[in-house]
């Protein structure tokens, strides 16, 4: 399995994912500004993993503090957290870590700083290690929503490059896959970041599922050509009514998927739901830089001093998913009842 991140004793190991898929190199953040760094650059990304990083960021920053004390340590806590909450806006993964790192503080802060400091190193690798069991369930529990044979779309990269290993979306076309299914994937290439040429072709080729890239723009007519039976995406966010925050051009597939009558998934575990968050009007979207649009690879591809708009996010309106692939089960239209009743629902069930 690709290592995407891990915890050593030298500080947090990446995989880095903006020299993909032409070298693979790691890069080793020895401190949680360089892991703020690196979520920021997207060095590390997809909504999991970024949480999960930013959760060892918390663990690495807490372990090396010199406080001398708890008041010092507590000082020291809420930089480290709120560095890192500022990298990126949309994936409530990040937030959601953020708070989990938050609630083991709290419950261990009267013991002795040592005992705090090796805690927290222990909740951000127990992270991981969940985080990999959500999408092994996720897997189980989507792979049979896809067809025994046939065309898969794919937007971004929700794989295990986006995750701590097996992945979400492409979690559940590995699971269907091992099952048997005889599926070819269709990549997005994912303009302007190029998740989907750069990283989604690169691991599923590395797993010998079969995989054809596409430009963006050339969705619509494998569709229309019957080339496509299901499309299946992450999220960075889902709000209480189930409209999905994904990578910008989701959106669009998504209303393609509906016109042609092919179901469209979504899988995401669910510290990607915020409850808190009515619907996708609230998911706060990132902007990126205009030189990601301007530019390729380095080279200027537009006119000095064009107007750029680059979200990196859109919202797909409930209305389009036929159904949310989470660890807990599959939610289904009406989503603000059946979201509801997966949070209740036991982790370990
Ligand atoms: O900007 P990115 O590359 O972090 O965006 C990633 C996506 O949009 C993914 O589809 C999403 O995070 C789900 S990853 C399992």
């Amino acid at each position: 399995m690709i290592k995407t991140l891990e915890w050593t004793d030298a500080g947090v190991r990446l995989i880095d994912q903006t020299k993909l898929p032409l070298e693979e190199t790691y890069v080793t953040c020895k401190t949680y500004e360089e892991v703020a760094d690196a979520i920021r650059t997207m060095i590390v990304r997809g909504a999991p993993a970024i949480g999960v990083a930013a959760a060892m960021g918390v663990a690495l920053g807490v372990r090396d503090s010199q406080a001398k004390d708890h008041a010092e340590l507590k000082c020291d806590f809420d930089r480290i957290c709120d560095v890192l909450a500022s990298t990126r806006p949309t994936a409530v993964n990040l937030f959601w870590a953020i708070r989990r790192m938050r609630d083991k503080f709290e419950q261990v802060s009267t013991q002795p700083i040592a005992r705090i400091q090796q805690e927290l190193v222990t909740e951000a690798q127990r992270m991981m290690v969940e985080d990999i069991a959500a999408n092994e369930a996720m897997g189980r529990h989507g792979a049979v929503l896809l067809p025994s044979s046939g065309g898969i779309l794919t937007h971004c990269n929700a794989g295990a490059l986006a995750t701590c290993g097996y992945g979400t979306a492409l979690g559940v076309i590995r699971a269907a896959v091992d099952s048997g299914k005889k599926l070819q994937v269709f990549a997005d290439e994912t303009r302007p970041f190029l998740q989907g040429s750069r990283l989604t072709a690169w691991e599923l080729m590395k797993d010998h599922i079969p995989t054809t890239l596409i430009s963006d723009n050339m969705a619509g007519a494998m569709m229309q050509q019957g080339k496509i039976d299901a499309v299946i995406v992450g999220a960075d966010r889902i709000a209480a009514n189930g409209d999905v925050a994904n990578k910008i051009g989701t959106y669009t597939v998504a209303v393609l998927a509906k016109e042609h009558g092919i179901p469209f998934y979504v899988a995401a575990p669910f510290s990607t739901v915020d409850l808190a968050t009515p619907d996708g009007s609230r998911i706060p979207i990132e902007q990126r830089s205009s030189r990601e649009v301007t530019h390729l690879a380095g080279k200027q591809i537009a006119p000095d001093g064009v107007t750029v708009e680059n979200p990196a996010f859109d919202v797909t309106p409930n209305a389009y998913v036929t159904a949310i692939i989470t660890e807990r089960g599959v939610a289904r239209k009406p989503y603000a009842e059946s979201l509801r009743e997966l949070s209740a629902v036991s982790v370990t069930a």
